[in-house]
């Protein structure tokens, strides 16, 4: 059979790892996808620059179009990143007919919908493993392999960054910003690791899982984000002495008002399984209603882990280069006309545990004016933890708590008179509880 071209738009981390594995891995794949794969062309910002990968030289060019337009190539491969030119140049490559391929989490969920009508238009394929969980093989487990299941919720750590930020300042002490630092050379974090501190990447996964665990669409303006900038090294560590460990987590869930879309740290059982999710590794857990509680665990970010992802799509696309459009999987896996718009939950309404860190005034009463607040609020207290005065004359002292479970908004209206106790400083901790294991 005959070869097919592919053309890359990126050769970074990711493109890097693609090209290194489609070589190291031709015969293999040759041999599941029925087609040699050959990388014709590669786009790159600055031919100058040096690259960790070995691609002729005449393959380079800055051009992209000269790569969507390359009539001899089929698929077209997008590990550029970003939202633009990225969107433009996928829609041109769907326009030319050309099947894509991406590991790019934001563009599929900030423009998924769009890019989808057009290949659907078009009859072209997208696929996008790569967007999410880095080498776990998330996406088609959710879309093909639980395809007889009612997805009820899902909860992953699905940012490899911050994951590994925040083990490195469990174990080795680290500092925040050393820990990024870290991160970014070892080619985890994105082109703007805020994306990754602030939970941002977290929020594009999410919308993903989501719109394919559900049959949602994909609407990213609607995920609740929160990133890991408040978690202090104390609060890793009073979550321990608790018996929790803090993860940053993506939680997707059904509940009878709607669907619940938040990205936020979390308190988890430090005996769960997931809390054992270190360093770069991710992990999603999904219940589904047949198949109970599964968890897909790996590699979430790095050269060689995502280029997994992204050759296992170039297979599938190759697989079915000559299939009839109508009869390939959905793109998010449920019938176009089945996509269901149901309500998102507002974050006011989401139930919760609570994990609340205070620092306050070492004088009689104080505990006193916070339960009743609490009391006043139904809101029953199920942990205290007070540390004593790490050093003389220290004026103000933490006070940790764990709430049993509460609507957001309620301990919103508690928290808010509890910030104006003179004895209470207003910068209250506050981090959601959940017994996901
Ligand atoms: P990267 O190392 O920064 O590589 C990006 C590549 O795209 C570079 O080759 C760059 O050219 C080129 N490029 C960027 N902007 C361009 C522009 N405006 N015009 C032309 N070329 C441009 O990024 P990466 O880490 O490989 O990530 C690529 C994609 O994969 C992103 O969507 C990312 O979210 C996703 N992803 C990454 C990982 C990971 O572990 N890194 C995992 C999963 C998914 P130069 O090299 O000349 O600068
Ligand atoms: N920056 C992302 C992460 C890359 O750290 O998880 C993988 O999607």
């Amino acid at each position: 059979m005959q070869a097919v071209n592919i053309g890359l738009l990126g050769l970074g981390t990711v493109g890097c790892g693609t090209v290194d594995l489609l070589t190291r891995s031709a015969q293999e794949i040759e041999r599941r996808a029925g087609r040699r794969v050959i990388v014709k062309r590669a786009s790159v910002r600055d031919l100058n620059k040096p690259r960790t990968c070995t691609i002729d030289g005449a393959a380079l060019t800055e051009d992209p179009y000269a790569v969507i337009r390359d009539p001899e190539i089929s698929v077209v491969v997008e590990l550029m990143g970003g939202l633009e030119p990225t969107r433009t140049l996928v829609l041109e490559a769907i326009a030319e007919g050309k099947h894509v391929v991406t590991a790019n989490k934001a563009l599929i969920a900030e423009h998924g919908n769009e890019i989808f009508q057009a290949a659907r238009d078009r009859g072209v394929i997208v696929a996008f493993e790569a967007a999410v969980g880095g080498g776990i093989p998330v996406i088609k487990a959710i879309r093909e392999s639980l395809a007889g299941n009612h997805i009820q919720w899902l909860a992953g750590i699905i940012n490899g960054t911050t994951n590994f930020i925040l083990t490195e300042m469990r174990d080795r002490g680290m500092d925040f910003s050393d820990a990024l630092a870290e991160a970014q050379a070892l080619g985890y974090a994105e082109a703007d690791p805020t994306f990754d501190v602030e939970g941002v990447d977290a929020a594009h996964k999410l919308t993903i899982l989501a719109a394919i665990a559900f049959g949602i669409p994909l609407q990213f303006d609607r995920v609740y984000t929160e990133g890991i900038g408040a978690i202090g090294y104390e609060d890793i560590e009073y979550a321990a002495e608790l018996g929790y460990a803090i993860k940053h987590l993506g939680i997707a869930q059904r509940t009878e008002s709607g669907v619940e879309l938040r990205v936020h740290p979390t308190l988890i059982p430090r005996k769960g399984l997931l809390a054992s999710v270190d360093g770069v590794m991710n992990a999603v857990l999904i219940h589904g209603d047949a198949a109970g509680d599964m968890l897909f665990y790996g590699a979430g970010a790095g050269a060689m882990p995502t280029a997994s992802a992204v050759v296992a799509d170039l297979v599938d696309v190759v697989r079915v280069l000559s299939a009839d459009p109508e009869h390939r999987v959905p793109y998010l896996g449920f019938q176009d006309h089945a996509i269901s718009h149901t309500e998102i939950v507002p974050m006011e309404s989401v139930e919760a545990a609570y994990y609340l860190r205070l620092q306050v005034e070492d004088h009689p009463g104080v505990m006193a004016d916070i339960t009743r607040i609490l009391a006043e609020h139904a809101i029953s207290i199920e942990a205290i933890l007070q540390k004593p005065s790490q050093s003389p004359g220290q004026a103000e002292l933490p006070v940790i708590l764990l709430t049993h479970v509460v609507r957001e908004g309620r301990l919103d209206e508690a928290l808010k008179q509890i910030a104006q106790l003179v004895s209470v400083s207003k910068q209250i901790t506050r981090i959601r509880l959940h017994a996901f294991q």
